[in-house]
This record gives structure tokens, sequence and C-alpha cells, in this order.
């Protein structure tokens, strides 16, 4: 049987004190009793709204290998009878536990931030890394202060490659999360007005990610975008940490992962791409511009941990878009078929400019129509009302004639847009529900997004239910 952490380190780590009849080891962990895994390490910690301590019975009846609970609860947990580590504060443990994995791992480190395409780009690294050795990457987004130790303390001692996914709200929070994770690369995707409620302006953004260069190992990379406005504030702020190494991605002459040409299409795309010297044909297996920038990255990150690119170009093909990242679904309607686009997972301005060009590039048949289906972006802060109207620019651009929205923010754009659109204005997502239910029609594409808060998924989730996969001839 091999071990994630055997207990003795396990507990030297956290430094920890033990209570009851402790097992010699642990298959994993987990913070979650209702999807904890035999022989796994419970870990009781504290969240907004539950304390994990409330459910360490529940996670021991589902085979938990042990507790890990804190000093303080330990006279409400009295009647349990089972094998514990006793710690100070159960995150700062996994916090120490985590660099522990981090100290005892010989793996190439690979950490994301930006405001956008953080776990796209995590995603598509694991799966072009994978042909290359061990890959350890983060759940989901699970990015922020117990996302990245418990990724962290997750990882496999044998592991060859680890992929860390880290994220913020606020100025101060990549910093102690990059110091754990030590990346010897540092992508940054790109900066854009996200959470911009918190922050004065993009530079204000673009220097709390730049937090993620003080992390980096002594020898280590960083990869910017060269496209993106805020490149030169990022440069500037590279060179002044005394970055080893800075390397730029995109369409720019200057970028050292330079994007040469671009052919979208509706379900992939063709990249031409000029990577240490050499001019590769790159075949995408998921559509649009965007997901070709962050291939970019991926390439240039590839090659800098010594990936076997053959391999690595080759995975690329066979990319999927995530669900509510651009996941299509050919759905039945009549005796036809529509497309639904679902990019619901969230939203803000640079990420709903990428999902419209992907609806301008799907293919429609017969009479039917790119509808954008359009709900609020939060944390937007006073900048919210113009940053909703300046949506119509790009969805003129794209030719977009129908547009349904939903939310108090989508009144704004509401209004900017040209009368010659039809638009579908409701307040609420659940009323704008009914609507996609009963006007879709054969042969339409619709593309769904707002932030995750506003909650456009349920009507994803309504056209998913109401219409079966279409299996007919296309
Ligand atoms: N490089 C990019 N530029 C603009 N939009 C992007 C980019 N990468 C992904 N997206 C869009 O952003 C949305 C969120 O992507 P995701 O990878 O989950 O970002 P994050 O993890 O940073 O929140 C996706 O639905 C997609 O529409
Ligand atoms: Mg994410």
């Amino acid at each position: 049987m091999s071990f994630l952490w055997t207990t003795s380190d396990m507990m030297a780590a956290m430094h920890g004190r033990p209570m009851g009849n402790l097992p010699e080891g642990i298959t994993g962990i987990s913070i979650d009793s209702r999807s904890l895994g035999n022989g796994e390490a419970f870990f009781a910690i504290k969240g907004d709204r539950v304390d994990g301590h409330d459910y360490a019975g529940v996670a021991m009846a589902n085979g938990a290998a042990l507790l890990v609970v804190s000093e303080a609860k330990l006279p409400a947990l009295g009647r349990l009878n089972a094998p514990m580590i006793v710690v100070d504060d159960v995150l700062d443990a996994m916090v120490r536990l985590g660099c522990a994995a981090r100290d005892r791992s010989a793996a190439k480190i690979i950490a994301v931030t930006g405001s956008v395409g953080k776990t796209t780009t995590k995603e598509m690294l694991r799966h072009v890394l994978e042909p290359s050795g061990r890959v350890h990457a983060s759940v989901a987004s699970f990015n922020n202060h117990w996302g990245v130790p418990l990724t962290l303390s997750r990882m496999p001692e044998t592991t060859d490659f680890g992929i860390f996914e880290i994220g913020m709200n606020h100025a101060d929070e990549i910093r102690p999360l990059v110091q754990m994770v030590r990346p010897h690369v540092a992508i940054i995707t790109t900066i854009a007005a996200a959470h911009l409620g918190n922050f004065k302006d993009l530079g204000e953004i673009a220097a709390a990610k730049a937090e993620i260069m003080e992390g980096l190992v002594d020898d280590g990379h960083l990869i910017l975008n060269r496209d993106n406005d805020q490149f030169d504030i990022l440069e500037k702020a590279a060179v002044s940490q005394g970055v080893a190494h800075v390397h730029s991605f995109g369409s720019s002459a200057k970028a050292d992962f330079r994007m040469v040409e671009f052919t979208g299409g509706s379900e992939g795309a063709v990249l031409w791409a000029v990577i240490d010297g050499k001019t590769l044909e790159i075949q995408l297996g998921a559509p649009g511009r965007h997901i070709a920038d962050n291939a970019l990255a991926v390439i240039g990150a590839a090659s800098l941990v010594g990936a076997d690119m053959d391999a690595a170009l080759a995975a690329l093909e066979t990319l999927q878009p995530e669900k509510g990242r651009g996941a299509r679904h050919r759905l039945s309607i009549g005796s036809g078929s529509f497309t639904l686009i679902d990019e619901s997972y969230n939203a803000n301005p640079a990420s709903m400019r990428a999902a419209i060009a992907l609806l301008r590039d799907a293919e429609v048949s017969g009479e039917g129509r790119r509808i954008a289906v359009l709900g609020d972006m939060l944390e937007m802060g006073e900048f919210a009302g113009r940053i909703h109207a300046e949506l119509s620019v790009p969805l003129v651009e794209a030719g977009i004639r129908d547009v349904w929205l939903a939310g108090p923010e989508m009144a704004h754009l509401r209004d900017a847009l040209p009368a010659d659109i039809h638009i579908e204005y409701r307040e609420t997502v659940d009323d704008l529900k009914d609507v996609a239910l009963s006007s879709v029609a054969a042969g339409d594409v619709v593309m769904i997004k707002s932030s995750k808060g506003t909650g456009c998924g349920r009507i994803v989730s309504a056209l998913l239910d109401a219409h079966p996969v279409f299996s007919g001839a296309a």
C-alpha cells in the first residue's frame, strides 16, 4: 500500500499531537465529509458557513482513516472515539503540511494566475503534460487560502509536474499562497476588469497579480501576456523583483511564444506559432481566440519544464471545452436541433467578449439565430453601469441580432443596444429562463453567460432538462 503521507511524517510537518489508535498512513486528504474517500484524512476546516468539526462523526462513518482537529474543539468532540491528530489550528496545520509537500517534491511546479483563464489554462496544462509524466493539479478552481494548501498537501511525493491555480479578490492574497507553492514557472494569463469593485483601476489589479513573482524560485521563469495593456507594468515589476527569466506570449512581434496566424472554426481552431525559433502548426480541439491565447502560454510553459513537445502539441488536438467554459450541446427540438454553448461558469468583460466571439463563429443552420443570453457581471463596483453598456460594442461588431438579458445591471446594456436588435429583457434569471424555454427554435445557437452568482447556469440546466441530446443526422 502506498500512502500519500505516513502518519509520522504528517505529524512532524504539522506539529501535531497523536490521540487514539492512529493508522500507519493516509491515502488522501479531504475537507468535505461527503466526498471523502476510504482511508483519507479528514481536516476539520472552519469555513464561512460550516465548521468541519461538526462533521467529524460523518467523516469517520464515511471511512476516514484519521481526523485532524483543533485543540480548542477537543472538548466538543468529547465522545467521539476516533484516531486524531490534534493541532493548534487546522488550516495552519494544512499550510504546514502543504509546505512539507513542496519541500519533499522534485516536481516542476507551475503556478497560474490572471483575471480570466486560470482554470482553462490549468486544465490545458494538465492535459498537455500528462504524456510526459505524473501530473498533480488543483481540483476545479481550488485557488484560495484553503484551496492552495489543500492542493499542495495532496501532492504525491512522486509527482513530476505540479500545477496550481492561484486566485485573488484583494491585494495581498496571492503573496502568501505563492510563497507556499514556490513555482519554477508562473503564468499571468491576462489582466482584465474582475473584482473591480475592490480596486481603483486595472493597474492596481496588475500590481496585485504581480505578487505571484515574489514566490518564484531563484532561477524561475515568468510568462506574461504581451498583448495585454498591463504588460509594461508587469514587466517592470518583474525587473524590479529580480525575476530571473521573463517570457511573453501573444500576437505581438516581440512575443517569445508568438502567434503568427489564427484560423478560428466553429468546433476548433488552427494556430500557427513560433516557439523557440520553430514555426509550428497546432490544431486546437476547442474553438476561440482566447483558447489559443491560453494555449500559447501553455506551450511556452511546457517547453520550459522539459515536456515532450510532440506529445504536448498532439494533446492540444484532443482538447475539450469545459463545462460552463464553452462546452457545447446539440439538443433536440421538434424534428430538428439547436446548439447550446454553456459559458455559465463565470463572467467579466474580458470573458464576455471571448464568449461573444465564440457565438459569432458558431454555425447556425437554416433560419437559425445566434442568440446571446446574458446575465449580470458582479463585483464591478462603481463601474458596473458603463461596463455592462459597453458590451453593445462587441455584440454589434459580431453581428449578433438576438440578445436576451436578465438582471438589474443588464438594463444598462438593454438601453445601449441599437434599436434594430431584437432584445428580450427580464429582471430575473428565472423569468428569462421561461423566455428561453419557450422561444428557442431549430437551427439556433444559444450562448449563455453571466457571473456565477447571477445564476444563468439555471437556464443551461433548464434547457438541458427540457431537450434531449440530438442524435439525428447533421
Ligand atoms: N484568455 C482568456 N481571455 C478571455 N476570456 C477567457 C480566457 N480564458 C478563458 N476565458 C473565459 O473566461 C471564463 C472563465 O474561465 P476560467 O478558466 O474558469 O477562468 P478563471 O479560472 O480565471 O476564473 C470562460 O468561460 C471563458 O469564457
Ligand atoms: Mg478558476
